[in-house]
């Protein structure tokens, strides 16, 4: 294969934010991608662009639904006989001061999104992943995650507890799939979508390009973590 052309996609989040950009940069690329999204309308609005661009296939799910993974992936083996890429990029962040502020229903709440969802996807779909074309797996996480920042920082514990388990996550399943498929884990940067705030110093097409780069790293790379196509630290 030429690139990303004739690549097969799946994206989670594809409604906005890093998915939405990255998807409009693999679609036009030639890629196909199957986007998820989690409000009907957003993921509607969403299509209706990206499909002006390329083969985009919508499916709703909602990963606080614990059957929302498997349903999706079911809908991926009925399109396809294979697959090469997932980008386990939807996640949600409710920015609280402290555990109390949080609370053990958000704990629960954004562990499902955030870590059991990417988690189940590649379970369901690792067998398509290992027919595909040097098949990636790209978890999205963030420099909030890492361990230094645990260290300085306690604001958003329960998002920043989800981040540093995906790293491990990731860790955990390149080293099982070495060889057969590459998995790595990406920082998009702080950018100004829903979710990073209109604080932010970057724009979420710098999302999307850094999802392009991590895509675009030697196939033989695996395991590791990724600020664009800069390793960082975990
Ligand atoms: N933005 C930043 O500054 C920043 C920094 C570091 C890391 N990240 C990471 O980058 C990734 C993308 O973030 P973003 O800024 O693009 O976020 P965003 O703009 O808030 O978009 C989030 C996406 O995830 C989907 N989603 C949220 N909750 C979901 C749920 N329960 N079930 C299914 N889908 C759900 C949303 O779907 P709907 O539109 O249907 O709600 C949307 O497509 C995330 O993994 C985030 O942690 C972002």
């Amino acid at each position: 294969m030429d690139g990303f052309q004739g690549k097969r996609i799946v994206l989670t989040g594809a409604s906005r934010g890093v998915g939405f950009e990255a998807a409009k940069l693999f679609l036009a690329a030639g890629a196909e991608i199957i986007g998820t999204g989690r409000d009907p309308e957003r993921l509607k609005k969403a299509t209706g662009d990206l499909q002006k661009i390329g083969k985009f296939y919508p499916v709703l799910a909602d990963f606080d639904n614990p059957t929302a993974p498997s349903a999706v992936a079911a809908e991926v083996s009925a399109r396809w006989p294979a697959l090469d890429m997932l980008l386990n990029n939807a996640a949600v962040q409710t920015y609280k001061k402290d555990w109390a502020g949080e609370g053990l229903e958000l704990l629960n709440q954004q562990w499902r999104c955030n870590v059991f969802a990417p988690h189940e996807l590649i379970f369901h779909l690792v067998g398509l992943l290992e027919k595909g074309d040097q098949p990636r797996i790209v978890n999205v996480s963030s420099g909030a995650g890492n361990v230094q920042a645990l260290r300085t920082s306690s604001d958003m514990p329960t998002y920043r507890l989800t981040k540093y388990a995906m790293g491990g996550m990731t860790i955990l399943w390149a080293t099982t799939l070495k060889g057969k498929v590459a998995v790595n884990c990406l920082d998009p940067g702080w950018l100004k979508t829903d979710l990073g705030g209109p604080n932010a110093p970057g724009v979420p097409a710098d999302g999307g390009q850094r999802m392009w780069e991590i895509c675009s790293l030697p196939w033989t790379e695996t395991g590791k973590f990724w600020y664009g196509n800069k390793e960082i630290s975990f």
